[in-house]
């Protein structure tokens, strides 16, 4: 993940448009090796989704709009790299994330994209997370910062 120092050298990164954050994704995916976890932070709309595809994207996977919020993990096998995206959004417990058998997501290898990663106080994520936060700059802006 050399390449994510170099992209965040500046500390947080502005982001002008949907389309410029799927673009960032894509760039962060060239410097995933497989079995990173990735947390995705910040408000309704704040572009965790969007920034998630283009890492889904630029990893190769062929339908990187399949969205989890119903199904609650939406996994792509077809990219460079396998890659599971979750949304915490929908969970009622980290019980519920346990029974889906979260614990063989951390140990498979896959890369994980994680939305509302912050949720049950990030009890669910591993030490060597990688945090995206994302906030709201205005109506078609957003920073992300990498807090890892
Ligand atoms: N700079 C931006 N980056 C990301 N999304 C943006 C941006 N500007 C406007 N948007 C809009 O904000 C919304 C972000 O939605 P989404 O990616 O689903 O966010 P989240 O998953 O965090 O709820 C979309 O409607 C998108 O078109
Ligand atoms: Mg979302």
């Amino acid at each position: 993940m050399k390449n994510w120092q170099k992209i965040f050298k500046n500390g947080e990164i502005e982001v002008i448009s949907a389309a410029e954050m799927q673009a960032l994704g894509r760039a962060l995916a060239a410097g995933l090796e497989g079995g990173e976890v990735i947390g995705l932070v910040g408000d309704l709309g704040a572009g965790k989704t969007h920034l998630a595809q283009g890492i889904m994207e630029g990893l190769g996977a062929s339908d990187p709009a399949a969205s989890p919020t119903f199904s609650l993990v939406h996994e792509h096998t077809d990219g460079r790299l396998a890659v599971a995206h979750f949304d915490f959004y929908r969970m009622k417990s980290a019980d519920e994330a346990l029974g889906m058998g979260w614990d063989e997501y951390l140990q498979n290898g896959a890369v994980l994209l994680v939305e509302w990663a912050d949720r049950f106080d990030g009890a669910l994520m591993p030490e060597d997370t990688h945090w995206l936060v994302l906030r709201h700059t205005g109506e078609n802006t957003r920073s992300v910062r990498l807090c890892s």
